[in-house]
């Protein structure tokens, strides 16, 4: 890298720490289809028409308050207790949401089409260039700065210790100080360090964003019958329109030991100038994953770890630069310093909504940034997820056009 591209980069960064996320403003209007605490108890709204032309609507159920638990009668002879886990972001937890032989089904789906090593930012990560977090301007970088550096543009969560055995390998260091200048960067190409981080990961796959295996169940599974009753009892707790719950898809994962997921966000901040991807869009770029909600099932038991951890959850604030430099974000080592963790348990759903609604448009608004999680890593066991995303278009028009 020249002089020039190192100064140039600095300056971006300047840039992007001056850059700060306060807190959503977007004030929620009464949803539709949900509860409301008043003086004389709690109302629930059970008038919602859902999956006609022209209903398209979000609804949000009201959390009340945390620790409240609601009973919903939602089939016959089977009630299920919704349980507030957090406001902020709203979470909720259901247990026993799918039975054993619900749970069993979908990992048997799963097994039977074949799990794949899941992907992250790291396999497809710009070889030919990085950002330089040199977050005091000095000019150099610190092992800390590194490893910033190498998270963000590689997404690869490496130790002071792995850094240094880097520099030595790939001789980056000259003078061994631990710090590394324009002159000790130039020497070093983008796609050296690339490639030495590709085998790193294949080494220690746990030093990866995410490390698990993934399949994917399509709506055209619905023929399945445990999966329509799903998608149907799924329909009826979050009172979403049918074809919103039709067109999810269902994401099964295997973690196996030390298989975790860092922190991070389901869907993606409004951005006018890239849309919401369709089926088609989705696998060419330019477009953002739009999903309103996120309901997780935990499909197996976990004898020790992989819980759902939300980092930031309940803080005031949220600066993001500084959630990404406080480490927190990386799950597999700090998930003891997570604001508030889920337990797995098979059966157990857990709901929250990534996004607020717009109350002008009625429709998707701003992602909620305290809706930040991931996946503690496996300590003892295997631990099955399955994500069940409700996607959506940027306007209710496109939504109901379909995608
Ligand atoms: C995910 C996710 C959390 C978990 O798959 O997107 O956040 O507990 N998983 O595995
Ligand atoms: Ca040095
Ligand atoms: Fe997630």
């Amino acid at each position: 890298m020249t002089g020039r591209a190192w100064l140039s980069i600095l300056v971006l960064m300047v840039d992007s720490l001056s850059f700060c996320i306060n807190e959503p403003t977007a004030e929620n209007k009464a949803p539709r289809g949900t509860c409301s605490k008043a003086v004389d108890g709690v109302h629930c709204d059970e008038n919602v028409v859902v999956g006609e032309p022209g209903q398209l609507e979000l609804t949000r159920l009201d959390g009340v308050e945390e620790g409240y638990v609601t009973s919903l009668d939602i089939e016959p002879g089977r009630s299920l207790q919704l349980k507030t886990l957090s406001m902020k972001p709203l979470v909720f937890e259901i247990v026993d949401f799918l039975t054993t032989s619900e749970s069993d089904h979908f990992i048997a789906l799963a097994n039977n089409i074949g799990l794949q090593t899941s992907k992250t930012h790291s396999d497809r990560a710009n070889k030919n260039s990085f950002t330089l977090f040199d977050q005091d301007g000095n000019r150099r970088l610190s092992l800390d700065e590194m490893k910033l550096t190498i998270e963000n543009s590689f997404d690869v969560y490496l130790d002071h210790e792995d850094i240094r055995k880097m520099y030595t390998d790939l001789d980056m260091d000259q003078d061994h100080d631990n710090e590394i200048t324009p002159d000790e960067i130039q020497k070093t190409s983008p796609a050296d360090m690339g490639e030495y981080l590709q085998k790193k990961m294949i080494q220690y796959p746990e030093k990866k964003s995410r490390f698990s295996e993934q399949v994917w169940l399509r709506p055209d599974f619905s023929t399945d019958e445990v999966f329509q009753h799903v998608q149907l009892r799924v329909q009826k707790l979050t009172k979403l329109p049918e074809t919103l719950i039709k067109r999810s898809h269902v994401q099964v994962v295997k973690y196996g030991l030390k298989g975790h997921y860092n922190a991070h966000l389901d869907s993606t901040p409004l951005n006018t100038k890239v849309p919401c991807c369709t089926e088609t869009t989705r696998w060419k770029g330019n477009c953002r994953i739009c999903r309103y909600m996120t309901i997780l099932f935990y499909l197996s038991d976990v004898e020790e770890g992989g819980e759902t951890a939300f980092p930031v959850a309940g803080n005031i604030t949220l600066d993001e630069e500084v959630l990404r430099s406080s480490g927190n974000i990386n799950l597999f080592r700090s998930c003891h310093k997570a604001n508030f963790k889920v337990p797995p348990k098979k059966g157990k759903a857990v709901i929250w909504y990534n996004h607020f609604i717009n109350p002008k448009t009625d429709w998707l608004g701003e992602v909620d940034r305290f809706t930040w999680h991931g996946g503690c890593p496996v300590v003892k066991g295997e631990k099955w997820i399955a994500n069940f995303w409700i996607r959506v278009m940027d306007t209710k028009e496109e939504t109901e056009k379909g995608f």
